[in-house]
């Protein structure tokens, strides 16, 4: 398509809305006038043929006949290319005279060819010349194959050209573009984005010099957390002006854009070598104007990664991997010296790592290490801690317990230290876990002198059975024994009323009295009753296993007054005649005159054989059918001429042996019958027949 028209229809339809002009023919026909008749005479008459632009006309004659003169100076059809005229044509087909065009046809350079026909005043009617009859035709212009003009303007297209129906194109060569005059090509230089992580860039055409006027941009763009180094090797060669001030870049330069810094303009013959930008963006531009001379550059692009400071030392710590230099990626941990801990922002951490990050800076500050410390050692009940070294419960700090003498002993020895170690506990220099003050059993800080009471016994001194528990239950007073700190060992029966077990809020106990006044604001009650599984005494005449634990809510803080007897040692006997001692609060006096004592009294009485103490139960049953049996979970003790014994009040109460200066619980008072009948004796559960069942009821309760 031409261009005029194009544009006449555009402007058209924005402007007018007309409709475009029609389009000059592709072909078309002309003749003489009354063509095949002869042609009239006295004739001047043009055709103006038009076809498309961008082609060119051809005439073809099909026939031509006119009256033939020389140089068709009579009649005559002339053939013009605006003012040129292509040819002059008379004659006819094979007429000598004339100028007849035979078959060729004739081409106008341009799209437009001109017609005149023109006849003089006669047409000699012999002749009857007919005229002429010709088609035109438009043909494509190769635009391409046209010889460049001779104004010097160059070829049409400086590298490839493309002809088109009516029109041509021009195109480039790989690696260069078309200008903006769509004709010329420059060198292309539109490098675009280099983001691997080394490359190579070079000014266009390089190492020849580039072409004038180039204006070429490069950027450099990688990962954050590198940076890119430009190395400038091989020829530098950029035009620089000399000035009174030195050289300057005025019309050629390289100018290095790196985001946050000045922008350096680099020119003149001296490479710039090395240049680490500190940047993961670089733009280059690269401009010439259309003088001067520049060889042009070339330059190898290299990335590192971004550098961290040193990150310091850590006090009583340690900072690994140990680096010359540190790079983004690059983690380093800190760990303390034995016995410090990490702590950061106040904090204490487990552990600590930190990461050079893309920016340069370390992700997490350094933390610092602290001497470590095991805490307030644990409150020791009935104790104490006293410190030996350290301070502050720190690291390797000594410490020891010490427990309340004499009721208490320190598990594991006087000697038995704890240090706080690395890992913040404080650990024994023996095999213990944790201070524990084991109460001391069996030791009474004062000694009774003898005089005789209970049934023939004497009043106990303060402080001289502090094991001794006297115990209320539904109103009825008993004896108790204090076995542990929270334990407390009776007879079974004294926990059953007619058969029937009582209640725990039904039992008072009192500790630590020899004397009682109705009934002491200090009695407690306890938590849980335990009376052995195997008691069964619903009449009264079975006293097997008359043993029973009572369990109390606090435990108890053991003192010159209230003091815990042993439980029987591994191996204990039952000697006959090994004298023991028999407490209570229980009934005194003779068999005919008893009295209620608010009194604490003690009697020591000898073990009796059992045998002794079997034939006399069984000489007793001949005549009365209330006598229980003897079994081997019970001994005796007494004298065989009666007056001592334990009685009414005394159940439960304990009968102690000693070894090596230790009170320790043999039997607890049981039954008898009647109290202090010579050749009778007294009745005592075999503690140690039970003490299994004992420990596991105060481990399982
Ligand atoms: N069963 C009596 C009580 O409940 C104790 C009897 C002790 N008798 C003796 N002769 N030892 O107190």
């Amino acid at each position: 398509m031409g261009w005029t028209s194009c544009i006449i229809w555009f402007l058209c339809l924005s402007v007018c809305e007309c409709w475009p002009l029609p389009d000059p023919p592709m072909h078309g026909e002309v003749h003489s006038p009354q063509y095949p008749g002869p042609y009239p005479p006295s004739l001047q008459k043009q055709w103006d043929l038009h076809v498309p632009e961008g082609h060119q006309i051809r005439l073809t004659f099909s026939h031509l006949d006119i009256e033939a003169s020389a140089d068709c100076y009579y009649d005559s059809l002339s053939v013009l290319y605006g003012e040129k005229l292509l040819g002059k044509f008379c004659g006819s087909d094979n007429s000598a005279d004339g100028h007849h065009p035979g078959y060729l046809p004739v081409f106008s350079p341009g799209n437009t060819l001109t017609l005149i026909f023109q006849t003089d005043a006669n047409n000699p009617e012999r002749h009857q010349n007919v005229g002429f009859s010709a088609q035109y035709q438009a043909i494509d212009i190769d635009e391409c194959s046209a010889a460049e003009p001779e104004d010097g303007s160059g070829p049409l297209c400086s590298q490839i050209c493309l002809n088109t129906l009516g029109s041509y194109l021009c195109a480039c060569h790989h690696g260069y573009e078309l200008r903006s005059d769509q004709r010329s090509c420059v060198l292309s230089c539109r490098g675009g984005l280099f983001d691997e992580p080394e490359g190579h860039l070079s000014s266009p055409g390089y190492p020849s010099p580039p072409p004038h006027d180039v204006s070429c941009q490069y950027v450099i763009a990688v990962e954050s957390g590198f940076t890119v180094s430009l190395n400038f090797t091989d020829n530098f060669h950029i035009e620089s002006v000399g000035t009174e001030e030195g050289p300057r870049c005025f019309y050629h330069w390289l100018e290095v854009v790196i985001p946050g810094e000045k922008t350096q303009k680099l020119c003149g013959n001296k490479s710039p070598g090395l240049i680490h930008t500190n940047s993961n963006v670089v733009r280059l531009n690269y401009q010439t104007d259309d003088a001067g001379l520049s060889s042009g550059w070339s330059l190898d692009y290299s990335t590192r990664r971004v550098e961290c400071s040193f990150p310091g030392d850590v006090a009583e710590g340690r900072v690994t991997p140990r680096l010359t230099k540190y790079f983004y990626r690059d983690y380093i941990y800190v760990r303390c010296d034995q016995g410090y801990k990490l702590m950061t922002e106040g904090q204490e951490i487990d552990s600590f790592s930190t990461m050079c990050q893309s920016d340069g800076q370390w992700h997490l500050q350094l933390p610092e290490c602290h001497l470590i410390d095991c805490g307030e050692p644990e409150l020791l009940l009935n104790g104490g801690v006293t410190f030996l070294s350290g301070d502050q419960n720190q690291y390797r700090s000594t410490i020891q317990y010490h427990c309340n003498e004499p009721f208490y002993h320190l598990l594991g020895g006087a000697n038995v230290t704890f240090t706080c170690e690395a890992d913040r506990i404080w650990r024994a220099n023996i095999d213990i876990v944790s201070p524990t003050c084991i109460p001391v059993c069996g030791k009474p800080t004062r000694r009774n002198s003898f005089t005789q009471r209970i049934m023939g016994g004497s009043h106990a001194l303060d402080d001289t059975i502090p094991w001794q528990v006297l115990l209320n239950v539904a109103g009825g007073r008993a004896g108790g024994i204090v076995i542990a700190d929270r334990w407390i060992m009776t007879a079974a029966h004294v926990l059953e009323k007619n058969g029937q077990k009582v209640t725990s809020d039904s039992v008072k106990i009192t500790m630590g009295l020899t004397e009682v006044s109705g009934q002491p604001d200090s009695a407690i009650i306890p938590s849980s009753l335990h009376v052995h599984p195997e008691y069964q005494n619903p009449h009264q005449v079975d006293f097997n296993n008359d043993i029973a634990l009572i369990k109390l809510q606090d435990p108890i803080t053991f003192r010159s007054s209230v003091m815990p007897v042993c439980l029987p040692p591994d191996g204990a006997t039952y000697v006959t005649g090994l004298l023991g001692t028999v407490s209570g609060f229980g009934t005194t006096g003779t068999a005919d005159q008893r009295m209620v004592t608010n009194m604490l009294n003690f009697l020591n009485l000898p073990i009796v054989a059992q045998k002794t103490c079997s034939d006399s139960l069984t000489l007793l049953k001949q005549t009365r059918s209330d006598i229980p049996n003897l079994t081997d979970n019970m001994f005796c003790a007494g004298l065989p001429d009666g007056g001592k014994d334990s009685c009414q009040g005394d159940s439960g109460g304990p009968f102690t042996l000693t070894e090596n200066g230790r009170f320790w619980v043999a039997g607890i008072v049981s039954w008898g019958a009647d109290c202090g009948i010579k050749g009778r004796y007294g009745v005592y559960t075999k503690v140690t027949n039970y003490v299994n069942w004992i420990n596991k009821t105060m481990q399982e309760n």
